[in-house]
């Protein structure tokens, strides 16, 4: 399969930002890589323009989250028709910010990712423990029911990111093996079809050695994603095929 560099701007990106886009592209002259997969997720307000100003060059256009309904009265909402409607291919679901500040539940989570299937997204189903959690040893246990309950029951393409909460934005990482038994955990639990990112401090200077490790199929970026350098670094340090 394919490695998958999935970019995260959370609530960053005003329309000027396309500008790092465009000089992400710039770096590659022009001309991205086709053995990777290449994503940004940007805010909402961003995935219809920078959809229909990235997709030709071979940039994919995710959405952050979407309502578990194709439409109806939910003010404020954004439904996975509507994302896939501005051009979107694949949505994050469950990622550890909607969990903590929204509340998110597994079973939402799932919801979420079901309605992502029926609107022909991918999902990017986001899954990861707490500091304390690790501290523990439940690592593993923490990651298991999320995925139980969170995982639609389908054939259809899912992505899982394993990204530790204590991992995000934090520049810490967990060790290298650490990662590797996540990840062949998550694989044990899941198809070998499916693409496994690890997301949490991700930069250019760790990307090659976490990339490298067996059933990490890519990465999930926040802050190192909004930099068309870093992201680029990240980029490159990604081994194609895998
Ligand atoms: P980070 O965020 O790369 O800034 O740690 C990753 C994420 O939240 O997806």
């Amino acid at each position: 399969m394919k490695s998958l560099i999935a970019g995260n701007w959370k609530m960053n990106g005003l329309t000027g930002s396309a500008s790092e886009v465009e000089a992400l592209i710039g770096k590659f002259s022009g001309a991205l890589p086709e053995d990777r997969d290449i994503l940004i997720c940007p805010p909402a307000t961003l995935v219809a323009t920078f959809a229909s100003s990235f997709s030709d060059e071979g940039v994919i256009i995710g959405g952050q989250d979407c309502h578990t309904n194709e439409s109806g009265a939910h003010t404020g909402d954004v439904s996975a028709a509507m994302l896939a409607d501005a051009g979107a291919a694949y949505v994050i679901v469950g990622h550890s910010e909607r969990r903590a500040d929204h509340g998110e539940s597994d079973a939402l989570v799932k919801a979420k990712a079901e309605a992502a299937l029926a609107a022909g997204l991918t999902p990017i189903i986001c899954v990861g423990e707490t500091k304390e959690q690790r501290e523990a040893g439940k690592a593993l246990d923490v990651v298991g029911a999320q995925l139980r309950g969170s995982l639609p029951q389908t054939e259809d393409e899912m992505t899982i990111a394993y990204e530790p909460v204590w991992a995000i934005g934090t520049g810490l990482t967990p060790t290298i093996a650490d990662i590797a038994e996540v990840h062949d955990f998550v694989r044990g639990m899941t198809g070998k079809d499916v693409r496994i990112l690890y997301g949490g401090s991700v930069k250019p200077g760790n990307a090659g050695e976490i990339l490298a490790v067996e059933n990490v199929n890519g990465a999930l970026v926040g802050g190192a994603s909004l930099k068309a350098e870093d992201f680029y670094g990240i980029i490159s340090a990604a081994p194609g095929n895998v």
